[in-house]
């Protein structure tokens, strides 16, 4: 079932006296429980198709269905109601959140807000929420300035699944983190995906990092996807220069096996 549908979406942005053309005519679609990796190099475009999709930032123009319904249409009670099905996880995760907020706190929020159960039951979720992603319990109390990377995108990730959402749009969500620990992040955002059929658009200029997640990659250059197909086809034999580029970044890519393979319908 295709969940979200992109039109031709498009976006300028005017500073200082420039004019840059950050998204030209995209269009993209993404099934249910499936992800799509949306790679480019840096200032082609992707945070700022993220951003749009989560509404954070308004397209000049296209349009945008969510499970149906014209999602940049939605407004008040209802976009905040549906808001829960979309969650983001971002790179930095401390510049997202209150440094001083406790773990406890940055997942009782969306807890709280999209009143996901009640009061009485939300730190018996919290520890839930914690144990899923392979956290104890003990780090509810701690600041989540004082847990480490790897620590702080688990916890990230545990918010964003707390509201059981359809989709989860990741922008260079493991880009930050040491390769071996980003290896079990990813095997832990692939298992979650197979367990509740969430949907990524995972975003990254790191064809390794999508090569372990992505059933389709789309490459952006300049605004535009310039090359989109299954994750294989897209690595094993690039067509466009940008795609060819983004994969000679990564020399062993190629002859490694792909740990993401398994799990390609
Ligand atoms: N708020 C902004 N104001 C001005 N230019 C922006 C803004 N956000 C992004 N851009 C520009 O839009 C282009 C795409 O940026 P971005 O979407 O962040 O790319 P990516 O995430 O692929 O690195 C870049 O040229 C960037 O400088
Ligand atoms: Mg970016």
């Amino acid at each position: 079932m295709t969940l979200l549908e992109i039109n031709n979406l498009s976006k300028h942005f005017r500073s200082g006296g420039r004019d840059v053309t950050a998204l030209d005519g995209v269009s993209l679609t993404l099934d249910s429980g499936q992800t799509l990796g949306l790679a480019g190099a840096s200032g082609s475009g992707k945070s700022t198709l993220a951003r749009i999709v989560m509404r954070l930032l308004p397209p000049d123009g296209g349009s945008i269905r969510f499970a149906g319904e014209d999602w940049l249409a939605l407004s008040g009670k209802d976009l905040r109601r549906r808001r829960a099905k979309i969650q983001m996880v971002f790179q930095d995760v401390l510049g997202a959140f209150n440094p001083r907020a406790t773990v406890a706190s940055v997942l009782d929020d969306p807890l709280r807000i999209h009143e996901i159960v009640p009061k009485s039951d939300r730190p018996r979720k919290i520890a839930e929420l914690l144990d899923r992603v392979g956290l104890q319990g003990s780090l509810a109390d701690r600041s989540i300035r004082d847990v480490s990377g790897g620590q702080r995108q688990r916890i990230a990730i545990a918010r964003a699944i707390a509201t059981d959402p359809a989709l989860i749009v990741l922008d260079e969500a493991v880009s930050a983190l040491d390769v071996s620990i980003r290896g079990k992040v990813l095997e832990l955002l692939v298992e979650l995906q197979r367990e509740r059929d969430i949907a990524y658009l995972f975003v990254s200029h790191d064809l390794a990092v999508l090569r372990a997640v992505s059933h389709r990659i789309t490459v952006m250059d300049g605004g535009r996807l310039v090359e989109t197909g299954p994750a294989r086809q897209v690595i094993d034999n690039p067509q466009s220069t940008a795609a060819r580029a983004l994969v000679s970044a990564v020399p062993r890519l190629r002859i490694q096996t792909p740990q993401g393979h398994s799990h390609e319908p």
